[in-house]
């Protein structure tokens, strides 16, 4: 009874995600409302997914797809479903002009019926993150991007109108399927966060301008790539664990990157995924992960950085490439840089 006269309360005060959606569209300059439709798309593409990630165990969904991706992994099948809800959702919707895909080998251009279609976004997606996670309930993720194309309207789309800085990036977000759902998204204006009613399918505004606390005290690294890591990572990880001032901090690492960076936003926190001597630049992919996640780290008062340098200033040479990550509070990326200084 009381939890459902909070619920009819939250259902009343707060703003859906469709009604913020078109209260803000006139933060744009020149805005045609092509954005709009965009983000629009990826909230039906992220319903879309969600049903079917709900419904994994039930149905022959979980498991590998039996094939593996340009970058060596294996795909799973919800890897694949889930690439193919979002590719056919903006396809269908004709609203961005070129579209990749951690799960595809190259862009993949969208010809319109309309021959003068004026669309002038790309999008860049991670439609499944934390793949590993999928067959033992865990918490997965899609991380988006979205760019204006720097070639002229109306002619085919090329490599370059994907190859940008995240500096350019104009939205990103990422859609959690945790205990509950959330989509969270920044158009440059701060991070907003909705949650979804599975009941009646409706995302909410939930977590209005998200901040990072400007310190914290969880660090979210794969320990076991320690012997791996450089001086610097193996320093700063030892650093961590020392008792002084507020440390010992405590470790957490899920290993899906959507819902580390989601806790370390909301608690104070360092997430890193750094070279080791095993992968020279890291796992975690530039366009498809590290931008978008960098572009709402800073959004939210955080940072995220290589370990030298901010992560959204770096000119990406190829679709699938990849970069050390360290993005979480401010104070705590700092000191991560500090310590990776040492050795540089
Ligand atoms: P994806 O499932 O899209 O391939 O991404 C997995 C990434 C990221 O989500 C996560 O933080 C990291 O891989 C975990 O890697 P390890 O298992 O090496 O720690
Ligand atoms: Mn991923
Ligand atoms: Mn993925």
């Amino acid at each position: 009874m009381g939890t459902n006269t909070s619920q009819e309360r939250m259902q009343k005060k707060n703003k859906t995600l469709g009604e913020f959606i078109i209260e803000n569209q006139t933060e744009f300059q020149y805005s045609t409302g092509e954005l709009s439709k965009l983000i629009n798309a990826i909230r039906l593409a992220a319903k879309v997914v969600n049903h079917e990630v709900n419904k994994a165990g039930l149905v022959d969904i979980l498991g590998a797809a039996g094939e593996t991706n340009i970058q060596g992994e294996n795909q799973q099948k919800l890897d694949v479903l889930a690439n193919e809800k979002f590719k056919q959702t903006l396809q269908n919707r004709e609203i961005v002009c070129g579209i990749a895909s951690e799960e595809e080998d190259e862009f993949i251009p969208i010809n319109s019926q309309d021959e003068q279609h004026q669309n002038k976004y790309v999008v860049l997606i991670d439609p499944l993150d934390g793949s590993s996670n999928i067959d033992v309930n865990v918490s997965v993720g899609t991380i988006f991007s979205i760019y204006r194309r720097i070639t002229p309207i109306g002619s085919p789309v090329t490599l370059a109108d994907f190859l940008q800085p995240g500096v350019n990036q104009v939205a990103a977000g990422y859609i959690i399927y945790g205990t509950s759902t959330m989509l969270v998204y920044t158009t440059g204006h701060g991070v907003n966060g909705f949650t979804l009613n599975p009941a009646i399918g409706t995302f909410y505004l939930s977590h209005p301008n998200m901040q990072f606390p400007d310190t914290g005290t969880i660090y979210s690294v794969n320990e076991g790539n320690y012997i791996h890591f450089p001086q610097g990572v193996k320093d700063y990880i030892k650093y961590c664990q020392m008792e002084e001032e507020d440390r010992p901090y405590t470790s957490r690492y899920i290993g899906s990157l959507v819902s580390d960076f989601h806790r370390n936003m909301i608690k104070g926190g360092i997430y890193m995924y750094p070279k080791s001597s095993k992968a020279s630049n890291g796992k975690l992919r530039l366009l498809y992960e590290c931008n978008p996640i960098a572009f709402l780290a800073e959004q939210a008062g955080g940072k995220a950085s290589d370990g030298y340098g901010r992560i959204l200033e770096i000119q990406p040479g190829e679709l699938h490439q990849r970069v050390p990550f360290f993005c979480g509070s401010r104070k705590m990326v700092e000191k991560a840089e500090s310590f990776m200084a040492r050795y540089a």
